[in-house]
């Protein structure tokens, strides 16, 4: 049998129900709690989707909701396939490709990252402005897709309109949100303090190890794209403590009442303000 599709995929969701939202949120460490907020419709095993690639992180459910954040149809995804698992880009990628072949044209990133940023603290959420990818890799590299551009512009990453909604959604959920670069990296080690003064150096603001190939890929496919990341921890070196995979579970449960606020607001909004599909 042929390998599936992100196009068979997303042909086999559209089987499973007849919503067909605009918007699609990835949830990463700190955002999962954002499911409490959302009235299911359908929920759907990564293990059950045609071509989509478990999620062997624990934590981390691997499963794909229909459903609504307040009156807004959204798809969620939670959980996602790491390059740090040994996954190819091209699974990494591969939801994201699914989401664009569904009809989604807006998609929301959001992941725990460390802060390199002097004015971060952990529990701060910031949004990305732009990035840096130190993953070694690109996603868009291999055969050409029929269809889509090879030499994708990245000039402006993140849209515009929708960071927009992230501040409103973040002032009305009574959150500061930092903005800033988030610089990309394989991991699964984290960094050294020497990779982090480097990373500094060239203008990052939080470093983790997500996101970048999701955006890079649905840039190709034409989606606009936000994300924001939850800084779970001071980066290497910056905080005075050793870094641990438990800290950062530790301060993404302490905020997650404020990241499931942020994405419900955030939802509502982009229902409200009609971002127009031009
Ligand atoms: N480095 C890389 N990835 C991360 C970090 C970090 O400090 N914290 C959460 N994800």
């Amino acid at each position: 049998m042929s390998q599936p599709t992100p196009q068979t995929a997303a042909a086999w969701l559209k089987k499973v129900s007849p919503l067909r939202p605009k918007l699609a949120v990835v949830l990463g460490s700190g955002f999962h709690h954002a499911l409490t907020e959302l009235r299911v419709v359908e929920k759907i095993a990564y293990a059950k989707i045609p071509g989509f690639p478990k999620p062997t992180v624990s934590g981390h459910a691997g499963e794909l909701y229909f459903g609504h954040l307040g009156k807004t149809p959204v798809l969620v995804l939670s959980g996602r396939a790491h390059f740090y698992e040994g996954h190819e880009m091209e699974r990494v990628t591969f939801a994201t490709r699914t989401l664009a072949a569904f009809g989604v044209t807006d998609l929301l990133l959001t992941n725990a990252a460390g802060g390199l940023n002097k004015k971060f603290k952990a529990g701060d959420f910031m949004v990305l402005t732009d990035h840096v990818n130190f993953m070694g890799a690109n996603p868009l590299r291999g055969p050409a897709i029929s269809g889509l551009p090879c030499f994708v512009d990245l000039t402006e990453s993140y849209d515009k309109s929708l960071r927009e909604l992230l501040f409103k959604a973040g002032k009305i959920s009574k959150l500061k949100l930092q903005r800033g670069v988030y610089l990309a990296v394989s991991g699964p080690s984290y960094e050294t303090p020497a990779e982090i003064r480097a990373f500094a150096a060239l203008g990052a603001d939080a470093v983790g190890m997500s996101t970048v190939p999701e955006a890079i890929a649905a840039r190709q496919c034409g989606l606009r794209v936000a994300a924001v990341s939850c800084i779970t921890n001071l980066a290497a070196g910056i905080s005075k403590e050793n870094l641990s995979h438990a800290e950062v579970l530790e301060t993404a449960e302490r905020v997650k009442k404020s990241g499931a606020g942020l994405i419900k607001n955030f939802a509502e909004f982009y229902e409200n303000h009609g971002i127009d599909a031009s």
